[in-house]
This record gives C-alpha cells, structure tokens and sequence, in this order.
C-alpha cells in the first residue's frame, strides 16, 4: 500500500540526518542484541490478538463476539468498554484467567491515520496532566495529542481496572494496543502504575510511535521495566516523532527482522540495524504496509 507522505514528514525525515551521535541523559545499555525462542514469540500471541481487538466497536467486544482475532481468547470475561471509534478510540477491559491478568486494549489506526496524529503541525511536547500523573515531575513531557487522547477514558478505564481487579482477585494488569491504540495503552500503564500502587502493570504494545521526551522514556524505564514495544520490519512509525524533536522511546523494543525472527533491543531507541532506529533512519527507508503486521502472523485489525 503506497500512504501519500506529507510535506512536513519529509521535512522531519531530512533533518534527521543531522542527529547528533549522543544525547544526552540516554540510557545506554551493556546487553547484547538476542533473539528471542519461538516459546517466548508465541507468548505474545494473546496480547497480539487483544490489541487487535481494540479495533472492534464495544457492543461486539463485550459481547466477545467479533472477528476471529477476538475470537482467538476465548475465556476472556469482559469488564467494561466504551469509545465511540471516532472522537474517542474504542477500549476495552477484562480478564483472562489463562493469563491471570486484567486487560486494558485501546483501538489503533493505520499508517495513514497515525502520521497524520503525529505530524499535526500544532503538536507539543507538553507536561502530563499533574491531576492524572499526580507526584511526576513537570520535566516528564507527551506528545499533547496523545495525552489528550489517554485523559479521555483515563478515568473510565481506572474504574473499570480496579473492578476487574478486585472481581478476579488479582494485582496483574496488562495494557495493550497497536499505533495509536499502544500510545494510548502506554500512558495507561504509567497512570495505572501511580493510581493503582498494589497493581503490577505491564505493557505490551505494537507499532508504538515516539510518545514522550527522555524524562518520560527514563521514567517509563523506572517504572515499567519490563515492558515490550514490538515493531514490524521496516514499520516507520515507531521512528515518529523524531529525535531530533526531542522525542525518546522507552526500553523494550522486540524488532521483527525480514526473515520473520524476533530479536530484543537493549536501552533506548538501539541505533544498531537489527533494531528500528538503525533499521529505519528515515522515513524513506519505512514501508507503511509493514505498520498493522504481521506480527507472528496477526494483522491487527477487527
Ligand atoms: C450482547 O448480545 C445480546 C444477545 O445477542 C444482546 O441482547 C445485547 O444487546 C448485546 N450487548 C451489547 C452491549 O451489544
Ligand atoms: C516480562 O514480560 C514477559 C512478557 O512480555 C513475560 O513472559 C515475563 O514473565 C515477564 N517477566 C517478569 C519478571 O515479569
Ligand atoms: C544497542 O545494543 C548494543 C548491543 O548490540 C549495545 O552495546 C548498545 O549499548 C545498545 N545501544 C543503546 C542505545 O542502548
């Protein structure tokens, strides 16, 4: 699939060849670039399909009864929903008994639809909302769109969070999403990590673009050390916002390879070319078709 790229997009592609070597404050890591066994991909697939099912409207998810990536949980018990798949992106959460954890899954978009997000030229870094992020230093910034859109069913996903934790006796959450759905999903892990301090949140998302700033990524580090950012081959989202904007990923990139194995990227933003941002340097070397997978064989989507 060809996406038409903005002008503005190319614009940002160009100046990030002027990336300086270092930054500042990156957190570099000693770990070695490993693949991943085929047991440890296939663990992914559940979370794979819950992030997939984001994508379908809240009266067929609750209902459990949508397409067959929905399908493919099937002791999922659903909690609660909403979003509307236009103003507000559907979400959903539940829990899986397999999994012995509550789900949180926020719908995606496509390739075309996320660039536009992220490239609206009246973006800003701005700081996280200090009534959701009560106690985060007023240093941590997000991208203010996709702050806005968390704070939107921030609260909504809470209650239902800790409903779910409570029916299923649990402290495990997962959050979940693909594209905008994971930009989503990670600003819930954060706010669900400081709302919920019995929780043990992680997140596990796909076609993750650049949410926040270093204090962000390194606060993300702290708090949700074991996260996964999964990317597919030569997806260019994952390298939006640039750098050079100020724009920093989290640890816990698994990059897909062209030959369909799975490697993890250790610290931040790995610039080796097993890993996204040395894969993809730019927006000329990313193919859109790469962004909904598929990921260990699942194309996101309802
Ligand atoms: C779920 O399915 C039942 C029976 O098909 C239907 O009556 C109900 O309205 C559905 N719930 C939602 C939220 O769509
Ligand atoms: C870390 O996350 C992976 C899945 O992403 C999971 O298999 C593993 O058990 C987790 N490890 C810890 C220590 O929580
Ligand atoms: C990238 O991975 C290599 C291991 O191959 C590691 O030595 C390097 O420090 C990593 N880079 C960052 C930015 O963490």
């Amino acid at each position: 699939m060809f996406v038409e790229v903005p002008l503005c997009i190319l614009a940002l592609a160009a100046s990030a060849f002027a990336l300086p070597t270092a930054r500042a404050g990156v957190i570099q890591s000693r770990q070695a670039i490993t693949a991943l066994s085929t047991a440890q991909i296939e663990s992914y697939k559940p979370y794979t399909f819950y992030a997939s099912t984001g994508y379908c409207s809240p009266s067929t998810t609750i209902n459990w009864s949508c397409g067959a990536n929905c399908q493919a949980n099937p002791s999922f018990i659903p909690v609660a929903s909403g979003g509307d798949g236009d103003g507000v992106q559907f979400w959903f959460v539940g829990y899986d008994p397999t999994l012995k954890s509550v789900i949180v899954s926020h719908q995606g978009t496509d390739a075309s639809e996320i660039l536009s997000v992220i490239t609206d030229a009246e973006f800003e870094l701005e700081a996280v909302d200090s009534t959701l992020f009560p106690g985060v230093s007023s240093s941590v910034e997000v991208h203010d769109g996709f702050g806005k859109e968390q704070a939107q069913t921030a609260t909504a996903v809470l209650a239902a969070v800790q409903q779910a934790m409570s029916a299923h006796s649990t402290t495990a959450v997962t959050t979940t999403g693909h594209s905008l759905g994971a930009a989503i999903s990670l600003l819930d892990a954060l706010y669900l990590t400081i709302q919920l301090p019995s929780a043990s949140v992680n997140f596990i998302g796909y076609g993750l673009p650049r949410v926040g700033n270093q204090a962000f990524a390194n606060l993300i580090d702290s708090k949700l050390p074991n996260l996964s950012h999964i990317n597919n081959k030569e997806d260019p989202v994952p390298i939006l916002p640039g750098e050079f904007l100020g724009f920093v990923h989290p640890s816990g990139e698994k990059h897909i390879m062209d030959d369909n194995s799975w490697v993890a990227c250790p610290g931040q933003d790995n610039d080796s070319d097993e890993c996204t941002t040395g894969d993809v340097p730019t927006i000329f070397s990313g193919d859109t078709s790469d962004h909904d997978g598929p990921y260990d064989g699942v194309e996101m989507g309802c």
